[in-house]
């Protein structure tokens, strides 16, 4: 298969996304998209699977001209995207939502059989585990991104395309994933992949395209580049960033966040179980491990979603109790930023300013209506957007219309902005771009040299080596180790990861 987009261009308003692109996509070849938060490249994609009309331009596949105008039409031709966010019905078992796309004529019985069988190898070929009569959302979202590939495989396609797919996946997954598309691609699959990550494009494609204002800037061959060159094609010079504080000798640091004994039980099944760990004054502790093992429960019960079964939290040595903690939350006095934004982030329909500063206002005491409101809010939001380069920079945007990666920005700005006493901050930079990333871990960074208490759990072990005073390794709802930055070589996390070879390891 050779598909081939020729002088694509999409405006929405006065924005070109997509500027006259050129590129081609073939059989046997994974092919990465590149470039900066809100450069076209979901556009791009969203194009190819029919769910936008470009407005001039054409398409071919294997030199036929075709005009994609529907998702329907799109999967007839052999083109499947697997976006970003899930696209799946919760409430529907993993089965039912595999066959959702060939649920036309009749389910007979022997049908449901045959299909599901169908399933079963296709699932099978891949190596996937996937309960099959599990509630597509009480599997995880490595599970998730599973199912959306047997899906794809189900309906025939022949070129895929992975929107942003190892951002929800952890290291394992990713490696497991990347095989499994170098195998697709070998039986003659043409694959597309958007990503941030620039080694992942280096290592795992054979072409790498880069976009830029929606323009096409380069193409590379990833054997003949490197992550700087690549950086530098999409954003230009990366910004300096803030170096770690000088350490004040003899300098007492207060602890800010202390848990004591904390678990966690669901079903009743402990899922945190006893931890205990400090957070203080100027100091980054990064939290490590494998989706799953209770961190991410734990940070509930820290920031009260979630009611801790025994132990104690307390911060500034003040004990909170459950609830308390969201006080402290509209307060400003903790700044928390969820690990799934998508589901507990923005009001899409809302202005960029209105996400930005509905909470500062009903907070600082300032009218709720009038002139006045409009204003100040239009002044804050400005600020923001460029602090943190929110694009395209205009307060009266709906958050839905911005690219993945500025809602990301808009949600961690808002965050940000606050300087928190103490910062519980999951996955920073998912779905950011270098720049942007540069710009975020520059934030995090900030509060934690203006005397702030940083909490930061995330799955990236980059992000975690690169921000981190301290590392705490999480196994089965406990810290299974602690180790400084400099010891935290990727072996040393992933035995940790695993359960293995910790000091504290039962
Ligand atoms: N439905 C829409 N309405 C208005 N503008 C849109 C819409 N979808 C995208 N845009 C704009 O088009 C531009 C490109 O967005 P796109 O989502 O393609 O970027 P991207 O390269 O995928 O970025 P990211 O890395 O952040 O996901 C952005 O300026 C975005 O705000
Ligand atoms: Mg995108």
């Amino acid at each position: 298969m050779h598909v081939r987009l020729q002088d694509v261009t999409k405006r929405f308003g006065g924005i070109a996304a997509n500027d006259a692109i050129t590129v081609s996509f073939q059989s046997g070849k994974i092919h990465t998209l590149l470039g900066e938060n809100g450069a076209g490249k979901t556009t791009l994609v969203r194009i190819l699977a029919g769910l936008l009309n470009p407005d001039a331009g054409s398409i071919s596949i294997d030199g036929h001209p075709v005009s994609i105008d529907s998702p329907k039409h799109a999967i007839a031709l052999g083109i499947a995207l697997v976006s970003q966010h899930p696209m799946i019905a919760g409430h529907l078992t993993v089965l039912e939502n595999i066959i959702a796309a060939r649920a036309g004529g009749q389910r007979t019985i022997i049908k449901m059989k045959a299909l599901r069988g169908e399933v079963e190898q296709i699932a099978a070929d891949c190596g996937f585990k996937l309960d099959l009569d599990a509630k597509a959302q009480s599997i995880s979202l490595g599970a998730q991104k599973q199912l959306e590939i047997v899906r794809t495989l189900l309906s025939g396609a022949r070129l895929i395309i992975f929107d942003e797919p190892t951002d929800v996946l952890t290291p394992a997954e990713s490696d497991a994933f990347f095989v499994l598309i170098r195998r697709l691609a070998d039986q003659g699959k043409a694959i597309v992949m958007i990503t941030h990550f620039l080694r992942e494009a280096i290592a795992h494609s054979q072409a790498i395209t880069i976009l830029k204002r929606g323009r096409l800037v380069a193409s590379v061959v990833p054997a003949e580049t490197t992550p700087a060159q690549l950086a530098e094609l999409m954003v230009g010079v990366l910004p300096s960033i803030v170096a770690a504080t000088e350490e004040t000798p003899g300098r007492v640091r207060k602890t800010v966040l202390e848990v004591d004994n904390v678990s966690v039980e669901e079903d009743r099944r402990q899922i945190v179980r006893r931890v205990s760990l400090t957070v203080s004054e100027g100091e980054i502790v990064g939290i490590a491990g494998v989706a799953g093992n209770g961190q991410e429960d734990l940070i509930e019960a820290i920031v009260g979603l979630r009611q801790a079964t025994e132990g104690r939290i307390t911060i500034d040595g003040t004990h909170v109790g459950f609830g308390e903690t969201r006080k402290l939350i509209r307060d400003d006095r903790i700044g928390y930023v969820p690990p799934d934004r998508h589901r507990d982030g923005l009001a899409g329909v809302m202005s960029v300013a209105d996400n930005l500063s509905f909470e500062v206002l009903e907070r600082r005491g300032m009218s709720r209506f009038g002139l006045r409101r409009f204003q100040a809010s239009a002044r804050h939001a400005s600020r923001l957007i460029e602090r943190y380069r929110i694009q395209p920079p205009r307060p009266e945007t709906a958050a839905e219309k911005l690219s993945g990666g500025n809602q990301q920005k808009l949600i961690l700005a808002r965050v940000l902005d606050r300087n928190p006493r103490l910062l519980i901050v999951c996955n920073p930079s998912r779905g950011l771009d270098v720049g942007a990333t540069a710009w975020v871990w520059d934030s995090v960074r900030r509060v934690r040299n203006e005397n702030g208490a940083v909490l930061l759990l995330s799955g990236d072990l980059d992000e975690i080596r690169s921000l981190s005073d301290r590392i705490l390794v999480f196994f089965r709802g406990s810290v299974s180790g602690e180790l400084s930055p400099d010891e935290a070589s990727s072996e040393r996390l992933g035995l940790l990861m695993g359960g293995a070879g910790g000091e504290h390891a039962a």
